[in-house]
C-alpha cells in the first residue's frame, strides 16, 4: 500500500495493534522536543523515525502531554543511567518497548539489552534497529514466560523498565507480570509508571475524543501499592518533581515552570522505581 510521502520519498505506512500504536505518542513526543532550543532529551533516532512513517498523527501526534512524557523517560534515562554507574553491564530490559531509544541515549559500550514488545512493534523495530552482541529485540507478549529465559542469559544484574505498558494490561495480567519479575529476578530494579482513577478517566475521555481505541485499564492511587506483589520502593517521582540528580540539569524554563505545575497536579503523573524483593 503507498503511503504519504515528501521530499524525502514515501513514508512507511504503519498498521499496527491498538495498543501498539500508542508507541506513537512517546515517540513523537521526544522528536518534538529534540527540535526545541534547549530540550531535556535529545533524541535525532526518534526525529528520523517520525519523519520516515505515515502514521495517524491527528491522533498520535505531539500534543499538551509531550513535556509529561518527556520527562518520565529523562527521570527513567537518570535511572538507568545510575544502574550502570555501578553495573557497567548487567542487562536492561525494557518492556514493551515500541520504538523507544533508550539504548541510542545511555549506552555506555558494556550494557546488555534486551527490548521486548509484541511481533508487530517489533517487526516495524526491525526496519530501523538491527541486533548486536549486546543488544537484541524479542517479539512476545510480557505475558508470556518464554522470554524470561532469555534475560536469565544474559549477565545480571537486571534493570526491567516498563514505561507506558502495564496501564494497558487488565490488572490481574500486570500483576502476573510483575509478580513473576520478583520470583525470577530476586534483586532486579523495576521503573513503572502508574496512573491514580482521575488520571484514568480523563485518559478514555481523550481516547473517545481523539478515536483512539486503546484504553488504561487499571489505577492505582499509590504506587507503594504495588509492594504487594514483592516490590519493595527506591524512589517514587511525580514527573513534575524529578530526582535531584535530573532537576540540576534541566533546562531553565522547565526548572521555573515545575513547581506551580506540580502544585497544579499534584502527583498525578508518576513513574516509581522499585527493586524486587530478595529471597
Ligand atoms: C505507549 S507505548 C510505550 C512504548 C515505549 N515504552 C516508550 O516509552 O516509548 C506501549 C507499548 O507497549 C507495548 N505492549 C502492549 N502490550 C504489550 C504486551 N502484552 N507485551 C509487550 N509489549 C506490549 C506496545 O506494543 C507499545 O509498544
Amino acid at each position: 500500500m503507498p503511503g504519504m510521502s515528501d521530499a524525502h520519498g514515501p513514508r512507511l505506512r504503519v498498521e499496527l495493534g491498538a495498543v501498539q500504536e500508542t508507541l506513537f505518542i512517546p515517540l513523537a513526543a521526544r522528536a518534538r522536543e529534540s527540535g526545541r532550543k534547549r530540550p531535556v532529551l535529545r533524541d535525532p533516532k526518534a526525529v528520523e523515525m517520525i519523519g520516515a512513517l505515515d502514521y495517524p498523527a491527528d491522533k498520535y501526534g505531539p500534543g499538551p502531554g509531550s513535556a509529561i512524557m518527556v520527562l518520565r523517560t529523562a527521570i527513567v534515562d537518570t535511572w538507568v543511567r545510575a544502574f550502570l554507574a555501578e553495573h557497567p553491564a548487567g542487562t536492561v530490559v525494557e518492556i514493551g518497548t515500541g520504538l523507544n531509544t533508550r539504548f541510542e541515549r545511555v549506552d555506555n559500550g558494556t550494557v546488555h539489552w534486551i527490548d521486548l514488545d509484541l511481533p508487530d512493534t517489533i517487526d516495524l523495530r526491525r526496519r530501523f534497529f538491527t541486533d548486536t552482541e549486546r543488544r537484541k529485540m524479542i517479539a512476545a507478549s510480557v505475558l508470556d514466560e518464554t522470554w524470561l529465559r532469555s534475560v536469565e542469559e544474559s549477565p545480571g544484574p537486571y534493570f526491567f523498565v516498563a514505561e507506558g505498558v502495564l496501564v494497558y494490561l487488565a490488572e490481574e495480567d500486570a500483576a502476573e507480570a510483575l509478580t513473576r519479575l520478583v520470583r525470577r529476578f530476586p534483586g532486579a530494579l523495576v521503573a513503572v509508571d502508574t496512573y491514580p482513577r482521575r488520571l484514568l478517566e480523563q485518559q478514555h475521555k481523550q481516547a473517545a475524543r481523539k478515536g483512539m481505541p486503546a484504553r488504561w485499564a487499571w489505577s492505582c492511587e499509590d504506587p507503594r501499592e504495588l509492594e504487594r506483589f514483592g516490590l519493595r520502593t527506591v524512589e517514587v517521582a511525580p514527573v513534575t518533581r524529578p530526582p535531584r540528580a535530573l532537576r540540576t540539569r534541566l533546562p531553565l524554563s522547565y526548572r521555573l515552570l515545575l513547581p506551580p505545575v506540580d502544585r497544579l497536579l499534584r502527583g498525578l503523573f508518576t513513574v516509581t522505581l522499585f527493586r524486587a524483593a530478595s529471597r
